[in-house]
C-alpha cells in the first residue's frame, strides 16, 4: 500500500502521540505531517523533539524525515496545495488547533478557517476517503444532558452556551466543515478531557492535571465527591485514533474518545488515588463543594497551600475549570466500543505516574499548558 496518512498537530500533545502510535504500528513511511517552524529543518526538529517527549526512541523519531514533512501552516495552505504527495493521501487526522482556555484572538482563524482550508485542500482528491476531525466532546456546550450523560450525536446544538470561546470554535468548525463540503468523508472524533499518559505520566504535558492537585490542596472544588469525571490518557486516545484511521469501514460518523460509563471515575476516587500518590490522607469528609463564585473565598487558602502562586490568575483558571467540572459530564462511547476499540484505562490507575512526573514542577508552570 502506498497511500498516505496526513496528520496535523504532530508538534502537539495528541497529534504527537498519534504519530508515535503510527510509528509503532510500522506506518512511518506512510505518514505526511503538516508542521511549521522557522524553516523545514526547524519544523522537522520540532516534530522529532516532541515525539521523543511522547516516548519515541531516537530511532523511531528519526523515521520522520523530509519525505514525511509537509512544511506549512493551516493559515497558508495554498503554499502546499500543489504538492504531489497530497494525491496519495487517503486519510487525514486533523489534530492541529489552538487548544486554549484563554481568549486568544486567533481562535476562530485557526480552529474554524484553518479547518475549512484543510477540508478544501483535500476535497474531491481521488484517493481521499476519510477526514478524522479531532474535535472536543465539550463542544456540546452547557446543558447538553439532563442526567449527566452525553450521547454521541453528530449534530451539535448551534444555540448551545459555551464556557469558553475555544469549545464554541470547535463546534463551529464541525458545523461549517459539514456545510461547506458536502460529501467530504468527515468523521467527528471528540476526545473528552485528556490528562497525562499511562506510562509517562504528565512528563509530556501537565495540561489539566494541576487542577486535581489544587482541588486537593484546597480541600474544595465545584464538583461533588461522588460526581464522575470523564478523563482519558493521551496514549489510549492515540491508539484509538489510529484504529479509527485504519479500519476499512466505520459504522458511524461520530465517536467520543471518552472514558464513558465504564472508565470514568468519581472525584472521591481521584481524591483517594492522589492522596496515596502524595503519601497523605484523602480529604474525604472534610471536602467542601462550592459554587464557582464561592471559589473566590478560597484565595487566602490558595496563598497558604500553594506558596508563590499568582492567586488572581489561579482563581481565574479555577473558575473556568470549576465551570466544566460542575457539568460533571460522562460522554457515552457506545459507537467507539462497538468498533472493537478497548475501553480507556481509568485515571485512578495511572494517576500516581502523573503525580510523580510533575511533583517538582510548580503549579504556575503546569498551568501554562492550558493558557497558551
Ligand atoms: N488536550 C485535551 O484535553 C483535548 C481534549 C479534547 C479535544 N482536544 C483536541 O485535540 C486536538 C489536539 O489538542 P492538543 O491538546 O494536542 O493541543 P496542542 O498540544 O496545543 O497542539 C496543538 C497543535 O496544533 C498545531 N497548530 C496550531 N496552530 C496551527 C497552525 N496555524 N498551523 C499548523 N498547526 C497549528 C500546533 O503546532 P505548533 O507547535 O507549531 O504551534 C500543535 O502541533 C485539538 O483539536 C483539541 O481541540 C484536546
Amino acid at each position: 500500500m502506498n497511500d498516505t496518512i496526513l496528520i496535523t498537530g504532530s508538534t502537539g500533545f495528541l497529534g504527537g502521540a498519534t504519530v508515535v502510535q503510527a510509528l509503532r504500528s510500522g506506518l512511518g513511511s506512510r505518514l505526511l505531517l503538516l508542521a511549521r517552524g522557522k524553516d523545514s529543518v526547524d519544523a522537522l526538529e520540532r516534530i522529532r523533539a516532541n515525539l521523543r517527549l511522547l516516548g519515541a526512541t531516537s530511532e523511531e523519531a528519526a523515521e520522520i524525515g523530509v519525505p514525511q514533512l509537509l512544511f506549512g501552516d493551516l493559515g497558508t495552505l495554498d503554499t502546499v496545495s500543489a504538492d504531489p504527495r497530497l494525491q496519495q493521501v487517503s486519510v487525514c487526522v486533523h489534530s492541529a488547533a489552538l487548544a486554549t482556555f484563554s481568549n486568544h484572538p486567533s481562535l476562530e482563524k485557526v480552529n474554524v478557517d484553518g479547518t475549512l482550508a484543510l477540508g478544501r485542500l483535500l476535497y474531491r482528491r481521488p484517493a481521499f476517503r476519510r477526514f478524522l476531525y479531532i474535535g472536543t466532546a465539550m463542544a456540546c456546550g452547557v446543558g447538553a444532558s439532563d442526567d449527566g450523560t452525553v450521547t454521541e450525536q453528530l449534530a451539535l446544538r448551534p444555540e448551545a452556551d459555551h464556557l469558553v470561546p475555544y469549545t464554541r470554535s470547535k463546534a463551529l468548525a464541525e458545523r461549517m466543515l459539514q456545510a461547506k463540503f458536502p460529501g467530504l468523508p468527515v468523521v467527528m472524533v471528540r476526545p473528552s478531557i485528556v490528562v497525562g499518559h499511562t506510562t509517562l505520566g504528565c512528563a509530556p504535558s501537565q495540561s489539566i492535571f494541576w487542577v486535581f492537585l489544587v482541588a486537593q490542596l484546597l480541600g474544595a472544588f465545584t464538583i461533588a465527591l461522588d460526581d464522575r469525571i470523564d478523563v482519558v490518557p493521551v496514549d489510549w486516545c492515540a491508539a484509538s485514533i489510529m484504529a479509527l484511521a485504519l479500519k476499512p469501514e466505520l459504522a458511524h460518523d461520530v465517536y467520543h474518545l471518552s472514558a464513558g460509563m465504564a472508565s470514568s471515575v468519581s472525584f472521591r476516587e481521584v481524591d483517594v488515588a492522589l492522596a496515596a500518590a502524595r503519601g497523605v490522607t484523602p480529604v474525604g469528609a472534610a471536602y467542601r463543594q462550592t459554587d464557582v463564585r464561592g471559589l473566590a473565598d478560597l484565595m487566602p487558602r490558595m496563598r497558604e497551600v500553594i506558596p508563590g502562586c499568582n492567586d488572581r490568575l489561579l482563581l481565574r483558571a479555577l473558575k473556568l475549570y470549576g465551570g466544566f467540572a460542575k457539568l460533571s459530564y460522562v460522554f457515552r462511547n457506545d459507537n467507539l466500543l462497538a468498533e472493537g476499540i478497548p475501553p480507556s484505562p481509568r485515571l485512578s490507575d495511572y494517576l500516581a505516574r502523573c503525580y510523580d512526573s510533575a511533583r517538582d514542577i510548580p503549579v504556575a508552570t503546569q498551568m501554562e499548558w492550558d493558557f497558551k
